[in-house]
């Protein structure tokens, strides 16, 4: 059980939620949607005690413990994947290392022997014993080999340390989960059996997720942040989805009614109030007047940035060739012998589980690395522009929005530098904000308006879509739509690789590819995808 008990938070002058008083209690799981930038990720390190609320305060059932999956994927790199999943039952991690520094004291005392003999105890109790065993299953669950406990989190994959932090949130049966964005960077594989495990969990569950299918599937309840407000509903998503319509539906109905009963008093009182006959009536109808309120109709606060990427020049004859690229990484082959001849009316979708792969193909092209060996020849006219999956390291410093966005751009006027991040939905004070603090979508729309300017006519994209609400995905949808040159995208939104794509590059696990020219459905039915797990 978990109460919010009259939470109010704000940043500088914008509230971005006030007065919410919701109570979320065992065997739900509730879903928690916005746009990006509403405050999901806000309320989920308000609820954990990561972040004190101005106002109001947060209740956890007594002797419960909570536990969360945050939005950022890098936070354990430096710590074994043992020690960051134990770490997610903190009582039991604090008493494992205070035994084992123990256990190493070189002048190790009585009292320290009485202490140890304490600790053991109450590590017993924990099912400390057990815990190690208990991992190893949770990660194979989630398609982890055993070998993985020992490496540190800097050296695995994005999409395995996310299975390693899910690992984390869920050990030892918490009581309340908060997650963020949990299917961000998961296989649909991970994805079911983290959909099977939270049907089957007894305890209380908040997941934010942009993914309407994956809400359907596991939510009781959905939680709606928009208006700086949160509301509470029962249902899945396309249940909120439909009755929210429906109330609007009414809502405008009934202003409709309202409006006509308005008109009508309005006429009324102007034609008698000059009647001394009628004036008494006048007067008591415009006191009926006085008390109709129209119903404020917010459809909803959501908004479609302004996507499209144009070009410099347009891109020659000559695009790129890479010839018999290989790429090997520790003895292991992720890209065999491809060869590529990308032109400009080329768009290329990747496709497939092998992000690896994807990624370094992306990175091989756009002179990121060198490819273990094979050539790669750039048209005099070609002009890259990459978006980067993990774009963390760009949101480093202490800049604001307008300085960071004016660092790419050869415009350096304020006013043009405003008007770029208006289109993404950034105005008036929001531009002066740090973009330390921007939330994963946003800092997902300011990348996009970095490769806006570099204005590129070979658009290389990794994931875009991660993170992005369903209006930014729309919009860029649409943007990609109207791009007039090269394209190499790596994608697992069907949309897109439908309405933009007219070339599909497989890479399998053993470096080999497909390359085709076939629709996506034509795709699977003959040739299936290679299962990377
Ligand atoms: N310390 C801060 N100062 C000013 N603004 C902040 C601060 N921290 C967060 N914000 C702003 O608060 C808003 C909510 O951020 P939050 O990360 O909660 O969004 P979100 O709903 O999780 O979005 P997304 O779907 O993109 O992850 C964002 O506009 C963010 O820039
Ligand atoms: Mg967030």
């Amino acid at each position: 059980m978990l109460k919010a008990n009259n939470i109010e938070i704000r940043f500088n002058t914008r509230v971005l939620f006030e007065n919410v008083n919701l109570e979320f209690k065992d065997d739900n799981c509730y879903g928690i949607i916005g746009a990006n930038g509403a405050g999901k990720s806000t309320f989920l390190k308000i609820l954990s005690g990561e972040l004190e609320p101005t106002k109001g305060d947060v209740i956890l059932g007594k002797g419960e413990r909570l536990s969360v999956l945050k939005q950022n994927h890098n936070e354990f790199d430096e710590y074994t994947v043992l020690d960051t999943v134990i770490m997610g039952d903190y009582r039991l991690y604090k008493v494992m290392k205070e035994k084992n520094d123990l256990y190493m004291k070189e002048d190790f005392s009585m009292e320290d022997g009485m202490k140890v003999a304490e600790l053991e105890e109450e590590f017993a109790s924990l099912n400390g014993w057990q815990a190690e065993s208990d991992i190893a299953v949770l990660l194979s669950g989630l398609g982890l080999k055993n070998d993985v406990l020992y490496k540190e989190m800097k050296e695995l994959k994005d999409s395995e340390k996310v299975k390693v932090l899910l690992a984390r949130a869920i050990f030892g049966n918490p009581d309340v989960l908060l997650l963020d964005e949990p299917t961000n960077g998961l296989d649909s594989k991970s994805i079911m059996w983290l959909e099977e495990y939270l049907i089957n969990f007894k305890n209380t569950v908040l997941v934010v997720s942009h993914d309407r299918h994956f809400l359907n599937k596991v939510c009781t309840h959905m939680v709606d942040i928009d208006y700086g407000k949160i509301t509470l509903f029962v249902g899945n998503y396309d249940f909120w989805y439909e009755s929210s319509q429906l109330i609007q539906r009414q809502m405008k109905d009934s202003n409709k009614k309202k409006e006509d009963k308005i008109k009508e008093l309005e006429d009324f009182i102007r034609r008698f109030s000059a009647n001394a006959s009628k004036s008494k009536q006048a007067t008591s109808r415009k006191r009926s007047l006085e008390k109709i309120v129209l119903d404020e109709i917010k459809p909803s606060s959501r908004k479609y940035p302004y996507i499209n990427f144009e070009i410099d020049k347009v891109l020659g004859k000559e695009g790129i060739t890479l010839e018999n690229v290989s790429y090997v990484v520790d003895g292991k082959t992720i890209i065999k012998d491809l060869n590529l001849n990308l032109t400009k009316s080329d768009k290329i979708v990747l496709i497939g589980t092998n992000e690896i792969a994807k990624t370094a193909l992306l990175n091989i092209i756009s002179g990121q690395i060198e490819p273990t060996s094979g050539t790669i020849k750039y048209g005099s006219t070609v002009k890259l522009s990459y978006y980067e999956k993990n774009h963390s390291k760009y949101f480093k410093d202490d800049s604001n929005l307008i300085e960071w966005l004016r660092n790419y751009s050869d415009n350096k006027d304020e006013s043009f530098v405003r008007g770029f991040l208006g289109r993404m939905l950034f105005s008036g004070e929001e531009s002066l904000k740090k973009v330390s603090v921007l939330s994963g979508g946003e800092k997902v729309r300011c990348m996009f308006s970095k490769v806006m300017l570099e204005r590129g006519n070979v658009l290389l994209l990794d994931e875009p879509t991660n993170h992005l609400d369903i209006e930014s995905i729309t919009s860029l949808n649409e943007g990609l739509k109207r791009y007039d040159s090269a394209l190499i995208i790596s994608t697992f939104d069907q949309e897109i690789i439908e309405s933009v794509g007219n070339r599909l590059i497989e890479i399998k696990s053993d470096g080999s590819y497909n390359d085709k020219q076939i629709s996506y459905e034509e795709y699977i039915e003959k040739f299936g995808l290679d299962d990377i797990n």
